[in-house]
């Protein structure tokens, strides 16, 4: 479906997507996107931040929003996050509402340039507005390698953040710094809450993060008279980011039997088996990719046969390269935690899980194998020794920082 829009010309936007021809039951099903994402958290947490608003009171409150002041940021990125929101497949009520609610201020979408576009960024940076920032900021050497209108990125920043009611770090860049903040970081490059210290922010992580899942926290900003989602301990919204994607793997029973991929064209990819030895990250990354899936829901990194890279935590260019070698072997404690407690130290203690439950699987399935002299193929393709798994070095629990990194960032 082609829509018509000619930016923000009446008064609500559910009156300006009727005048871009979007019906009211595409809206009402783009709110039931919204919805089932707001669902999609909250399973383990049992809190109230999977807001499970229905998709009739979020389209009659996001409908009726009038014009918000929206600034969104492009720093030091690759454009890849604005894609994601803007491009996740054809041109979708999703796109027509991004358009309308980045009037204001957007490099990549906006039609004005130059002069024109910094008076509109000036212009906005003077009322209350939500501020979307992708892309890191550069600080060293005066912050010369991204500037704008002949200001650095962390100055445009500091100006825009001022008057900001909230604030969307939007992409892994704009987060942590991301691949340009990758040892050696030549740049300096860090992520928004490194400078806006004064003011909560809102990660929204991911390389970039899922489309639905951007457009769901604007909205649910829009639907919530401004109140920030609740965020865990990494400042993501944990409607969105309190599930591992290894909890949610239509692989994960191959995990469990211990039946690995062991080349990208070995019969194990072909039957769909588990990624973990191609150095898949899901057992220590907290996104809802397996539920919302990318592209329309068409797929997901791991159905489509990748291992995840773990794009939606802290450091993941660092931490989880080699991107194909299995977790490193890091001290730690026991599988089930919430996103909200594991924050920075998910790395080393999933690890250290993933390697004891591998272990445990393979001696399992080691004692099942004697017992019924079954040929290995039948239970999968791990010999039980555990040559690529690492061996956990379980330690104390107590020597693990556990506690959340932050705390009431948000309400
Ligand atoms: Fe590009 Fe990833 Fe950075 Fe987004 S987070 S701007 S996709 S590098
Ligand atoms: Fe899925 Fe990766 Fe977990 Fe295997 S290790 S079950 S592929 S998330
Ligand atoms: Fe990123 Fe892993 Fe999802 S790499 S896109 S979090 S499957």
């Amino acid at each position: 479906m082609a829509y018509q829009l000619d930016g923000w010309t009446e008064p609500t936007l559910r009156e300006n997507l009727a005048k871009a021809g979007v019906s009211r039951r595409a809206f009402l099903g783009f709110c039931g996107g919204l919805a089932a994402v707001f669902a999609a958290g909250g399973l383990e947490t049992g809190q109230a931040a999977a807001s499970p608003l229905p998709a009739k009171f979020i389209a009659d409150t996001l409908g009726s929003t009038t014009k918000p002041n929206v600034v969104w940021l492009q720093l030091q990125e690759c454009t890849g996050c604005i894609e994601s929101a803007l491009r996740s497949g054809g041109t979708t009520v999703e796109d027509v509402v991004l358009n309308l609610l980045s009037v204001n201020y957007n490099e990549a979408i906006m039609a004005a340039a130059g002069a024109a576009a910094n008076k509109a960024l000036e212009d906005v940076n003077k009322e209350p507005h939500i501020l979307v920032v992708n892309g890191s900021i550069p600080t060293k050497d005066g912050g010369i390698y991204c500037t704008i209108g002949g200001q650095s990125a962390e100055q445009v920043l500091r100006d825009a953040a001022e008057n900001a009611v909230a604030i969307l770090a939007v992409g892994a860049c704009a987060v942590w710094g991301s691949v340009q903040a990758a040892n050696p970081n030549p740049t300096g490059a860090v992520g928004v809450d490194q400078i806006i210290r004064n003011k909560p922010i809102i990660n929204v992580a991911g390389c970039p993060p899922i489309g639905e899942v951007i457009t769901a926290t604007v909205a649910y900003i829009l639907t919530h008279d401004l109140a920030l989602p609740k965020l865990d301990a990494e400042g993501r919204p944990l409607f969105a980011y309190d599930q591992r994607i290894h909890d949610s793997c239509p692989r994960r029973p191959h995990f469990d039997a211990g039946q690995y991929v062991r080349t990208f064209d070995d019969e194990g990819a072909r039957n769909g088996w588990c990624l973990y030895k191609m150095g898949c990250k899901g057992p220590s990354t907290f996104s809802a990719c397996p539920i919302i899936q990318w592209n329309l829901h068409t797929s997901w990194p791991v159905e489509a046969g990748h291992p995840c890279l773990g794009c939606t935590e802290k450091d993941f260019w660092d931490r989880f390269t080699p991107f194909y070698h299995v977790l490193p072997n890091v001290a730690g404690t026991g599988v089930e935690h919430s996103a909200e407690l594991i924050g920075w130290g998910a790395v080393g203690i999933t690890a250290a899980a993933v390697g004891v439950h591998a272990a445990a699987t393979a001696v399992r399935r080691s004692a099942s194998r004697k017992v019924e002299e079954a040929p290995l193929a039948a239970f999968g393709d791990d010999d039980g020794l555990g040559d690529e798994t690492p061996s956990p070095k379980i330690t104390s629990p107590a020597t693990l920082d556990e506690s959340p990194k932050s705390s009431g960032k948000a309400e």
